[in-house]
Order: structure tokens, then sequence, then C-alpha cells
């Protein structure tokens, strides 16, 4: 596993009370360019402990999403266009209005696309990691709200504990200690913060039909094993970008960060370099 880099905690207030907590790490040097790291459900911005001392030359802000990690839940009912002002709000206070290379896994790719839709002039480039374009289907959309009333009625680790063997390829570099990190972040996501990212997961928009209106450098990565998210319609969903590139983290399942954080950090590091040497 990647040393541990050095770490700040900050914490940013929103207009609506919320409190948004990001951790930063990397370089630090004012002028750095920023990465900021959006991440999956439902976990919380400790999933990208790999990634703050493995890339280099970034300055690494970790949002954590509304309820989760450190960050508060003022408003039970948002969507992820609230997520997406949210990352608005940490860009302009943390990386002095500039332009910022954006990277999302799953749920984070969600806001990262939607932080395109409202935000695009604002970034450099896209990492899309272990995520879909696509709206859910009614019967997926079904599922989230139902879980969204099981939570809240039976607890949430008991509730959301089944999607554990999704989340994880059956072998991967980091093995065990990839499935305690995982499940250390499950068990401390409350019901409300699980039951809140549902109903906005169910309600999000679609934007298959937008990818070929992104005119940035974007990365599109999956693990080979993600079943969530397969190397093959990821493929396919990537050669609508303008300016996309495909990569495969192999020996990984949907947490590619987690579980294969040597790869992921590569293949992420080369795609930096290539945009920001251009
Ligand atoms: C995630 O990892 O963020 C989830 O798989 C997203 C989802 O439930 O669609």
């Amino acid at each position: 596993m990647t040393p541990l880099s050095e770490t700040n905690e900050i914490a940013l207030h929103s207009a609506d009370g919320t409190e948004i907590a990001v951790t930063a790490a990397g370089d630090q040097r004012p002028d750095a360019p920023v990465l900021l790291l959006l991440h999956g459900f439902p976990l919380d911005s400790r999933m990208w402990i790999q990634q703050f001392a493995g890339l280099k030359g970034f300055r690494i802000l970790a949002v954590d999403f509304r309820g989760f990690g450190r960050t508060t839940l003022a408003v039970e009912d948002y969507s992820l266009a609230t997520l997406a002002s949210d990352v608005e709000t940490v860009r302009r206070h943390l990386a002095h209005d500039a332009k910022v290379h954006l990277c999302g896994l799953s749920m984070g790719g969600y806001v990262a696309l939607q932080y395109w839709r409202q935000h695009g002039s604002s970034l450099a480039s896209l990492l899309l990691c272990n995520t879909k374009p696509g709206a859910d289907t009614a019967e997926a959309r079904a599922a989230r709200l139902t879980l969204a009333e099981r939570v809240m009625e039976s607890g949430s680790w008991e509730s959301i504990r089944g999607m554990m063997s999704k989340l994880l390829a059956h072998k991967s570099p980091t093995g065990e200690a990839a499935a305690q990190q995982t499940a250390e972040m499950m068990k401390a996501a409350s019901a409300e913060a699980v039951a809140a990212a549902s109903r906005a997961m169910a309600d999000r928009a679609d934007f298959t039909d937008a990818l070929s209106d992104i005119d940035i450098p974007t990365l599109a990565l999956t693990g080979r094993a993600d079943t969530l998210c397969p190397p093959d319609s990821t493929e396919q969903w990537a050669k609508r970008l303008r300016q996309g590139t495909f990569e495969i983290v192999e020996e990984a399942g949907h947490l590619s960060p987690i579980e294969n954080p040597r790869v992921f950090n590569a293949t992420v590091q080369r795609f930096l370099d290539s945009v920001v040497l251009d």
C-alpha cells in the first residue's frame, strides 16, 4: 500500500448551512495544478487515501459529499446539481478560481458530469472512473427508492452490506485490505446519508447524448472485473467523447483506486501529465 501523505482537513460553509469537508493532500505549492476527487457511494473521501501520496505534481482536494465522511447533512433532500454546486464552492475557495482537473468514481462520476454541465468552463480535464453516463432504468430507480426506505427502517449497514460483493473483485492486489477499507467507510455511512444519496441518484440526468459536447481531455477508466460498469460498455460510451482516452485497470472491480492503486495511479498520472504538458 502507498505510504500516507500529509493531509489537512478543511471545512467550508455553503449557503444552506452545510459544512463541506475537504481533505487537502499532495503538492501544497499555491501554483500547483489542482485535482479534485469525488468519491463513490456509499463511501467517503477516505477511499482516495492511496492516491494522496501516489499521485505527483498536483494539489489534491478530496471532497466528502453531503452526509458522508465529515460533511454534514443540513438539508435531507438535495439533487446531484446541489452536489455539483458544493464542488464549485470548493473550487472557488480552495483552487484560487483556477481551472481544475475533476476526477469522480461512480456516483462521483455522475456528479462530475453534472459539474461539467453547470461549470464546464472551469475544467481543465475530466476523469470518469468506474462510472456511466446514463440515467437509471425504471427498475433501477425503483430499487434505489426502496433502498432509501429500507435503510431508514432496518439501519444502514444491514441494508447495504450485500453491496460489498458487487463493489470488489474476487481477486485484487490489495485483497483483504481493500475489503476492510471499504467496509469501514460503509459502516460509517448513516441511514440518512444513504437514503438522500439514493434519492438524488435516482433522479439524475442522462448524459449519454451530451458526451459528444464534452470538448476537454477526458479519461474513461474502469476495472477489468467491474460488473457494474464493465469495460465493454465503458469503451462504447468513451468513443462518443471528443477528446476521450479509454483505459482498463487490470485486477480490479468497481473500486479500482482501492483495489489496484499502483496501476490506477500510474494510469491517472500518465493521463494528467499528458494534459498538463500539452
Ligand atoms: C457507486 O459506487 O458510487 C455506486 O455504484 C453508484 C450507483 O449506485 O449507481
